[in-house]
């Protein structure tokens, strides 16, 4: 359970001031105003004006670290229905769309026993990087400014009781199956070696992705970068 939070102004990423805290071996959250290096999946930057929600927790997930992705991006979903926003879909493996545009990105980073899962929320973030066509924000679809703080205790207020629920039971993954969005739809998967063209067939149990190539092969996706070809 998140019981500490350690707040800062302004970080280069929340991801690796996280890192100074794992040592104490509980689970924490760690919350900057401003990142001057906020980084995304594969190499991306996160842009991370004030304004926005940029959290990390450190957690001691265990044989469950695989559906840590999954319980973030479904916990931000029920932020969103808590905040009565409609439109929302989780977009494989955890990105959080409101209206078909990404207003959620997370990231997760193994380090020996723990996972410092990153969330970056674009809460009242009106001025989004104009390369990404595809991002919105909270205040961009209802108009209305969010109290940032009141967000995060929120947050995590809907995220201890599913990751204890994880921990103890294991979540069911099809809890978050309505929210899927993209099954039947042709993407792009990027992996270390190849990329490739498939259509998305559901996800398993374990969160991992199924997937059928061109040439009518399945394909179980893990981590792998799933690009959508049209937005
Ligand atoms: C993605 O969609 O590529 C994941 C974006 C994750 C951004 C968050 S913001 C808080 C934490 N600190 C970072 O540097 N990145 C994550």
């Amino acid at each position: 359970m998140i019981q500490e939070v350690v707040r800062f102004k302004d970080v280069s990423s929340t991801q690796d001031t996280a890192k100074r805290f794992i040592h104490r071996h509980h689970e924490m959250a760690i919350v900057a105003q401003h990142q001057r290096r906020g980084r995304g999946r594969h190499g991306r930057a996160w842009s991370s004006p004030t304004g926005g929600l940029y959290l990390s927790l450190i957690l001691f997930p265990g044989h469950r670290m695989m559906l840590i992705p999954f319980l973030a991006s479904l916990s931000v979903v029920r932020l969103l229905e808590h905040y009565a926003l409609s439109g929302i879909a989780i977009h494989w493996p955890n990105d959080v769309l409101l209206h078909d545009k990404k207003v959620c990105g997370v990231i997760c980073e193994q380090h020996k026993d723990s996972v410092i899962c990153g969330i970056g929320l674009n809460v009242n973030s009106i001025d989004l990087p104009p390369n990404l066509g595809n991002a919105t924000s909270m205040i961009r679809e209802t108009g209305r400014t969010y109290d940032l703080d009141e967000v995060l205790t929120y947050y995590i207020r809907i995220f201890n009781p599913l990751y204890q629920e994880l921990l103890e039971r294991g979540l069911k993954v099809a809890e978050a199956l309505n929210y899927i969005t993209g099954i039947g739809e042709v993407v792009e998967v990027v992996t270390r070696n190849a990329t490739f063209t498939a259509t998305i067939c559901d996800v398993n149990s374990d969160w991992s992705l199924l997937v059928r190539d061109e040439s009518g092969v399945s394909r179980t996706l893990y981590c792998q970068e799933v690009r959508r070809l049209v937005w």
